[in-house]
């Protein structure tokens, strides 16, 4: 384990066209001017081209393919100082429905760039989630430290947790310059409809009733996608080889109060809403102890008022009916076929 000080120029952001990964790659074009992005994404129903309108050629590349795909991930990375990889197969319900994609993109997809970045000593830094942690209980105080034993309940946290053993043993047996953060559940725009909070919204906005699984009781510990991002950059830049870093930034709430809020800011009843069957092997409780990243980095999270953050996101996907209504209809009714 080393100290460092990184200050890489050209990176690679695998699944740079999904939810996350775009909001990261604006966030690097904005935040670090020396810096020059290629994004390698397959553009599956999950990575939308248009997330990254906007970005200059001159700041970055595009580059449509596959993380298996191991002659392209190895003819990119002779020219990369950095990769950052979100690519993934990400939404639990699809894992339980059919998990293949996610063995095969999540750890098949590791793999390959790992073994990429072996051969050209390329700097790693790996997205994964708190969900390789499992769930905690409702009244429990405890919350996931870097230290919590990892116990995935869905066939999408354990291919999650897969993958990060993988980059743990390609540090520790090849010394890849390797990282890891486990984030909690983000939201902000270009989140995927079949994901909770924008599902909830583009309901609302499609005159569907919300819907809510179970009893409304589990937590999800939320944090804005740009905390997220600014987090990953310290980790990327200033993290130690070989170090997992939480990030979380002590936004717990319950579903049900979620879809309160959301239900409250754009003018429906707080009963306006379905109760659906619950996800199984749904996990109760995640929660995130940051304190690792806050204490040796020095990160803070700035996004923190989610009131606001959740007005903003609404707002997106109201002024953005062409980005989701297409998907719509298919969402749905995959849904009303499991019942939910
Ligand atoms: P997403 O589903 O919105 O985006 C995934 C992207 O990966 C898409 O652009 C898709 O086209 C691309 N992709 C999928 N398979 C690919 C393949 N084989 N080759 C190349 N590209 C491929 O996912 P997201 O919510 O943005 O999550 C990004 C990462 O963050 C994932 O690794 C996820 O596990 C992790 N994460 C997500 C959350 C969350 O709240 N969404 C929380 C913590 C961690
Ligand atoms: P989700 O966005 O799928 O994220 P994750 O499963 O990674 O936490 O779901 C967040 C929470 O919302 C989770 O407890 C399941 C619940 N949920 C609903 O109640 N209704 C829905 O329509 C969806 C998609 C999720």
């Amino acid at each position: 384990m080393s100290e460092r000080s990184c200050e890489p120029k050209r990176i690679i952001v695998t699944g740079g066209a999904g939810f996350i990964g775009s909001n990261f790659v604006h966030w690097v074009v904005e935040n670090q001017p020396g810096v020059h992005v290629t994004v390698l994404d397959a553009l599956t129903y999950a990575g939308n081209r248009a997330n990254l309108d906007g970005i200059s050629a001159d700041r970055m590349t595009f580059v449509h393919g596959d993380i298996c795909d191991a002659t392209l991930v190895d003819q990119l990375m002779t020219d990369a100082d950095a990769v950052v990889h979100f690519a993934a197969e990400s939404h639990n319900d699809n894992s339980i429905t059919d998990p293949a994609p996610f063995v095969r993109t999540n750890v098949e997809g590791t793999f390959t760039l790992l073994e990429a970045a072996r051969k050209h000593g390329t700097r790693f830094h790996h997205i994964s989630t708190d969900e390789v942690y499992g769930d905690l209980a409702l009244d429990d105080p405890a919350r996931f430290t870097e230290e919590t034993p990892y116990c995935p309940s869905s066939p999408y946290s354990s291919s999650k947790a897969s993958s990060d053993m993988l980059v743990r043993a390609w540090h520790r047996t090849y010394g890849v310059d390797a990282t890891i953060s486990n984030c909690s559940n983000n939201y902000g725009p270009r989140q995927h409809i079949e994901k909770f909070i924008p599902r909830q919204i583009t309901n609302i906005l499609s005159s569907n009733r919300p819907k809510l699984y179970g009893d409304g009781l589990n937590v999800r510990d939320w944090i804005h996608t740009e905390d997220h991002s600014s987090a990953v950059w310290e980790i990327l830049t200033r993290g130690r080889s070989g170090e997992t870093y939480l990030i979380g930034a002590d936004g717990e709430r319950n579903n049900i109060d979620v879809l309160r809020a959301i239900l409250e800011a754009m003018g429906k009843s707080a009963d306006d809403f379905d109760w659906v069957r619950d996800r199984p092997g749904h996990d109760r409780r995640y929660a995130i102890d940051s304190a690792k990243l806050r204490r040796e980095l020095g990160w803070q999270p700035k996004r923190t008022d989610f009131a606001q953050g959740l007005a903003e996101t609404i707002q997106w996907y109201t002024d953005n009916p062409k980005w989701w209504r297409g998907a719509k209809e298919a969402v749905e009714a995959k849904y009303a076929a499991q019942g939910q």
